[in-house]
């Protein structure tokens, strides 16, 4: 068959999401900025929750009373990225505080399969991620498992660093081997997010991108959302 040479290229066959991260956000008016973040405008499709416990990351962000705050001034989708040692000690607690999908790093427990298979339990959308320096292949068993696969593109830990480029090539792998399953996974990537590479990553196969400082900037999540969304269009 002749292909129209008309047609665009390789374009991003989905519609990718966007999930603000909470972290870079003003606490003094979190409830405030999940409202700016619902903007009909130019919205964010999910919130993501990033909890920290100081000892699988050297830094603690927020945990449990936090995200059911957050829960209570926002009907957003709250995208939970656990990153605590041993999560599934915590996950029917997470999914009580009003998570909705809960992801859990292959480096955290010594279950990862267990890990997900519990999420699912509790009825909540099961994520596996993995940090920039662990091969891809230790997510690989689970893929069938789950619901979503985070591509940690910084060292998780803090927000505002910047984007480590070979992220974008294991981006493509997961694609490649998620299509290879039949797999209607979501593939997030989260770290360093700008316009700059917001495009390059929708095309390497991502469906959801999480941004923190590029969202969360001086002139606020409406401004900061909308230069991401100019980017993929
Ligand atoms: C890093 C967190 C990220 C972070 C992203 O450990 O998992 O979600 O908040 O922030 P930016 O977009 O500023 O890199
Ligand atoms: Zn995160």
């Amino acid at each position: 068959m002749i292909s129209d040479p008309a047609a665009p290229a390789a374009s991003p066959a989905r519609r990718v999401k966007l999930a603000p991260s909470l972290l870079s956000c003003d606490f003094t008016q979190m409830g405030e900025e999940l409202g700016r973040l619902a903007d009909a405008d130019c919205p964010a499709d999910w919130a993501h929750v990033d909890v920290m416990d100081g000892l699988f990351v050297p830094n603690i962000s927020f945990g449990l009373p936090i995200l059911a705050a957050a829960r209570r001034a926002s009907p957003l989708f709250m995208d939970v990225h656990l990153m605590i040692e041993r999560p599934e000690r915590y996950l029917r607690d997470f999914a009580e505080a009003g998570a909705d999908g809960l992801t859990v790093h292959v480096e955290s427990t010594q279950h990862i399969h267990r890990a997900v298979g519990m999420i699912r339990e509790l009825g909540k959308r099961a994520g596996v991620t993995l940090n920039p320096g662990t091969p891809l292949e230790a997510v690989r068993p689970v893929l069938g498992d789950v619901d979503l696969v985070l591509v940690m593109s910084v060292n998780p830990g803090f927000g505002g660093q910047k984007f480590i480029p070979q992220s974008v090539e294991r981006v493509r792998t997961l694609r490649h081997w998620l299509d290879e399953l039949g797999s209607e996974a979501e593939l997030e990537v989260d770290g360093g997010v700008t316009p700059a590479n917001a495009r390059l990553l929708a095309d390497a196969g991502a469906t959801v991108l999480v941004a923190g400082s590029s969202v969360f900037g001086p002139d606020g999540p409406h401004a900061g959302l909308r230069r991401l969304r100019e980017a993929l269009a």
